[in-house]
């Protein structure tokens, strides 16, 4: 996408957006756009204030300061406007194993107030599009946690919301299941034109999926753009890694959490 941004094309605006809890700011003044059809990434360490500002986002965490426009609606003064236009994938995984993948989206149906007529229908398009039609009638106890996190998007998906936001969706996730659940977003995007807000501290997620992305480091925006041209600043073989600990010297392990470069390479020195 080029060309300057007009108001039609943004999904979300967030504008100096600060959380602060006590004297604790866990997100300082961010500033976002996404615009719709585009598939962007929140990026950042454990701790870094992805899930604050999601939950800022989708109304569940009133801000300290700052706005929010999601699909034209204010999160102040019009949540449930913006509840009604958004998805939203929690990072806990929340699907009843006691249920069958179709009973459980049967559920959410009911939970989103959609007439019985609307329903059988809605449910079997997103069970199509999640690549789930032959697991519909089967527990969901013995799906594959990536199973549950593809039935997780088709309950998110069914009042047709304007942006789907999912909170670290592949967490915990083999590499093949990790596929799997990136090749659906990309078929949404691509097939639905939907707007999808994913947070990561995954930089091989963030690379594979995301048209643009912001890097979050103790709650400020420390990073924003485009992975290839972010890449491309570094150096010719930059990994989305290499941004980040460019950017602000520390390196995100595979857990999430995060170890200082310098005091690494003192080590390594020392060790000869
Ligand atoms: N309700 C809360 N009260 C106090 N501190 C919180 C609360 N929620 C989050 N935090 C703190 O805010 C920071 C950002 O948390 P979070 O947004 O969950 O980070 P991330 O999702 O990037 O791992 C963390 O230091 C966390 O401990
Ligand atoms: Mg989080």
């Amino acid at each position: 996408m080029t060309g300057e941004t007009t108001a039609q094309d943004v999904a979300v605006r967030a504008s100096q957006l600060t959380k602060r809890f006590g004297s604790f700011t866990a997100v300082s003044r961010l500033d976002l756009t996404i615009r719709y059809g585009e598939i962007f990434g929140l990026l950042g360490p454990n701790g870094a204030g992805k899930s604050t500002t999601i939950k800022m986002l989708i109304t569940l965490l009133a801000p300290t300061s700052g706005t929010a426009v999601i699909a034209g609606f204010d999160v102040a003064d019009s949540s449930m406007d913006v509840r009604r236009r958004i998805g939203y994938v929690p990072q806990m995984l929340s699907a009843d194993g006691g249920l069958t993948g179709r009973e459980n989206l049967t559920l959410s149906a009911r939970l989103y107030g959609m007439p019985r007529h609307e329903r059988s229908e809605n449910i079997r398009h997103a069970l199509k599009f999640m690549g789930l039609e032959a697991h519909a009638d089967k527990l969901v106890k013995a799906y594959s946690g990536g199973m549950i996190r593809r039935l997780e998007i088709a309950q998110a998906l069914l009042h047709h919301p304007a942006v789907l936001v999912l909170d670290e969706p592949t967490i915990g996730l083999d590499p093949v299941a990790r596929h799997a659940v990136w090749e659906r977003l990309k078929v949404l995007r691509r097939d639905l034109g939907l707007t999808v807000l994913i947070t990561t501290h995954d930089m091989e997620e963030a690379d594979e999926l995301c048209d643009e992305l912001v890097i979050l480091h103790h709650g400020k925006k420390i990073v924003a753009g485009k992975p290839a041209d972010l890449k491309a600043a570094i150096g010719p073989d930059a990994t989305l890694d290499d941004v980040f600990t460019s950017s602000c010297g520390v390196i995100i392990q595979e857990s999430g959490d995060f170890r200082n470069v310098n005091q690494t390479r003192r080590t390594a020195r020392r060790l000869g």
